[in-house]
């Protein structure tokens, strides 16, 4: 079995049971990356069931007063995150009915949706086949092919995205972002991590060779 088939089968079994995983609707998935940007998934789930309650869909917030977004953010911190995505409810409501942008490319020409963001939506709810590449991705992937090259590094960053987009599923792409993020926050964790339960680990270089801490490299040099 390759790569992207052990790592889809292990989501179907083990992924965390998360309030925005339910259906791939684009409003909730928007609303929890929000969230997500700067905020653990334990602390993000009370405010994203408040929050979608509140404002059950696009229209519902695009019609809310700033004030009252931001009131059933406070405490989250990192505000403008709030401010974003109010902007970006009202502005697709001047654009027909139903609209939401399905591009990554498209989505990312809105303010407060970078990269990670615009990938995640992107291949959550349009399966787009683009990575969501955050630090649970440079981690894995570090460990499982060998790779020493600063993480930091513009360049490595961009030789990752190229490996990571060959070994991603293609029919599944949200399922294997997930899956990543999943097995990066359980699993392949930074530090105890729990290679008896990985269902990469026969093929995983640091694995095989007993160095799984000696990865990631992010030295700022
Ligand atoms: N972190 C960022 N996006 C996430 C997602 N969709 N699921 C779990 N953790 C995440």
């Amino acid at each position: 079995m390759d790569f992207s088939k052990k790592i889809i089968n292990w989501y179907k079994n083990n992924h965390r049971k998360l309030p925005w995983r339910k259906n791939k609707n684009p409003y909730y998935i928007l609303v929890s990356e929000f969230m997500l940007q700067q905020t653990k998934v334990s602390q993000t789930i009370k405010y994203y069931s408040d929050f979608i309650q509140k404002f059950p869909n696009l229209e519902k917030l695009a019609q809310a007063e700033e004030k009252e977004v931001l009131k059933v953010w406070e405490g989250l911190g990192y505000y403008k995150r709030a401010i974003n995505l109010h902007f970006f409810a009202k502005k697709l409501r001047e654009k027909s009915i139903g609209f939401f942008p399905k591009k990554y490319k498209e989505l990312i020409k809105y303010k407060g949706i970078g990269p990670y963001t615009g990938a995640a939506i992107a291949s959550i709810c349009f399966d787009e086949v683009v990575p969501a590449i955050d630090g649970n991705f440079y981690r894995l992937f570090s460990r499982y092919l060998g790779i020493y090259n600063n993480i930091t590094s513009i360049l490595t960053k961009k030789i990752f995205r190229t490996l990571i987009l060959k070994m991603m599923d293609k029919k599944n792409p949200g399922i294997f972002n997930q899956a990543i993020m999943d097995l990066g926050a359980t699993l392949c964790t930074p530090k105890k991590v729990k290679c008896f339960l990985c269902p990469i680990k026969i093929d995983c270089f640091s694995f095989k060779n007993g160095t799984i801490y000696e990865l990631p490299v992010k030295n700022i040099i």
